[in-house]
Order: structure tokens, then C-alpha cells, then sequence
């Protein structure tokens, strides 16, 4: 698909990687398994994200709310961040992409928070792809945490009521100096947010496939981006 001089590649693409639970169903595994072979085909997406010179990838890997699964899907959840950064970070280095995860890592095992900043770190200077995770990341609780840290410096007068514009709050959201979301895919044939993103999608195109995340290959990628690329996306104007 690189050859398609015509395709309108976007800047930041999201992805709500939906239906690894009914994907392992379907073949009579755990959930966990589930969860497993939706990590071996991020690999697969990041790097052809990579490829087709796509600057931001945000994909949506555990939210607020799913907390309120059964313990053993969370414990296993928990780990397998830590497992993927471990097979996969070399590989990532190696191809000039970043990595940064958003969401609050305040509930999460200390061992996951240190890979997290370690994984960081060590790719803080690359190039080309940035590969945003959302993990413990709700919208909601993104934006009242940006509200409190706005009423913070207002009272510090390092920030004046006046100021505060869409641009500014924006600089206390997770996603600060990321630019906002062009293309939102979710998998899995559900229709719904979810809590993700919901200030920095506001003008984004949305993308729903019925394939679960763990068959959606670089073929359902291409055509996605094919779609985006036919959408005439006005802003409000005309
Ligand atoms: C998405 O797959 C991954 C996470 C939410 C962690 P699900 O686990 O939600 O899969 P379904 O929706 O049950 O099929
Ligand atoms: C959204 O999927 C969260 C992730 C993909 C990590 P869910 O499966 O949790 O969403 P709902 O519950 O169907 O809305
Ligand atoms: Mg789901």
C-alpha cells in the first residue's frame, strides 16, 4: 500500500482494540489467551504503522473501568505489559519508535510502573512512530485530573482564568503536545467510546469493523486507512 501516492495518510491513528474475549471463545481458549495473541498482533500493527510513516499510534489496552473484571483477567492484564515490552523493546528500539503510556499509574504493581518509565527512557529519543498505550486510562478521570491542576495553578497565579483556552487545557491532559486524534478504529462490532479519548476525538473520523482485534491484520489496516482517506473531513466550515 506505500506505492498509493494518492492515500492520505493520517497523523495519529487510535485503535480500541476490542474482542480478544470473544475471539479466545471462539476457539475455546481462556480470556487470558485471548489477551495474548491481541498483544503478538500489536507487534504486527505498530510496526506496519511504522512503516506506512503514521507519526502517532494510541491504542486503548486497559481502561478505568476494567478493573471490575474477574481478579485472575486483571492479574494476568497486569503482567502481560511487562512480558510484551520485554520480547518486543529491542525490536522497537531497533526500528526508531517511541514509547510512552498514558493513565494513572497509581493502582498499578510496581514492577509494571518501573518497566513503564524504563521502556521510556530508553526511547525518549527516537524518531519515528510514537506508541502511545492507554493502560488505567480513563477520559474522565484524565480530564478532572487536568481540571484540579488547572485550579491549582490558577491559585498560584501561574495561570489566569482568562488564559485557560481549548489550547491551554489541553497542556494538562495525558496526551499534552501530542496532536489530536485523525482517525479512531474500534474492532469488535461494538458501537460505543467507551471513555476513551473523548476530548481528543472531538473532530476525528470514526472507523467500526466488526473483525475482533486479534484477526484485525495489516489487510483490515490498509483498509481502514483507505476509507479515512476518502472522507471529506470539514471542521465546521464548508
Ligand atoms: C479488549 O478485549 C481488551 C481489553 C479490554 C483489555 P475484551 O477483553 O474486551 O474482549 P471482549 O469484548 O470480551 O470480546
Ligand atoms: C474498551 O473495551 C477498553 C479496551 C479496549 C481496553 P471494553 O471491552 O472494556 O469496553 P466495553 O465494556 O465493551 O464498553
Ligand atoms: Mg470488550
Amino acid at each position: 500500500m506505500e506505492q498509493d501516492s494518492k492515500l492520505n495518510i493520517p497523523t495519529h491513528v487510535a485503535i480500541i482494540m476490542d474482542g480478544n474475549g470473544r475471539w479466545a471463545k471462539r476457539y475455546g481458549l481462556s480470556r487470558s489467551m485471548g489477551h495474548k495473541k491481541g498483544a503478538q498482533n500489536l507487534l504486527k500493527i505498530v510496526l506496519y504503522a511504522n512503516k506506512l510513516k503514521i507519526k502517532y499510534l494510541t491504542v486503548f489496552a486497559f481502561s478505568t473501568e476494567n478493573w471490575n473484571r474477574p481478579k485472575e483477567e486483571v492479574d494476568y492484564l497486569m503482567k502481560l505489559p511487562i512480558e510484551f515490552f520485554n520480547e518486543f523493546e529491542q525490536r522497537f528500539r531497533n526500528e526508531n519508535i517511541k514509547i510512552k503510556v498514558i493513565g494513572s499509574r497509581n493502582d498499578l504493581p510496581q514492577e509494571l510502573v518501573d518497566k513503564i518509565e524504563y521502556v521510556e527512557e530508553v526511547t525518549k529519543d527516537k524518531t519515528g512512530l510514537t506508541f502511545i498505550i492507554a493502560f488505567n486510562y480513563g477520559s474522565q478521570l484524565e480530564i478532572v485530573e487536568a481540571t484540579k491542576n488547572i485550579y491549582q495553578d490558577i491559585i498560584n497565579k501561574k495561570l489566569q482564568i482568562e488564559g485557560l483556552t481549548p489550547q491551554i487545557f489541553e497542556q494538562y491532559l495525558f496526551t499534552k503536545d501530542i496532536p489530536s486524534v485523525d482517525l479512531l478504529i474500534r474492532t469488535s462490532g461494538e458501537l460505543r467510546i467507551s471513555n476513551f479519548l473523548l476530548w481528543q476525538i472531538a473532530y476525528s473520523e470514526l472507523y467500526f469493523t466488526k473483525t475482533l482485534w486479534p484477526d484485525f491484520s495489516t489487510r483490515h489496516f490498509d483498509k481502514a486507512i483507505k476509507e479515512y482517506s476518502k472522507r471529506n473531513r470539514r471542521f465546521g466550515a464548508i
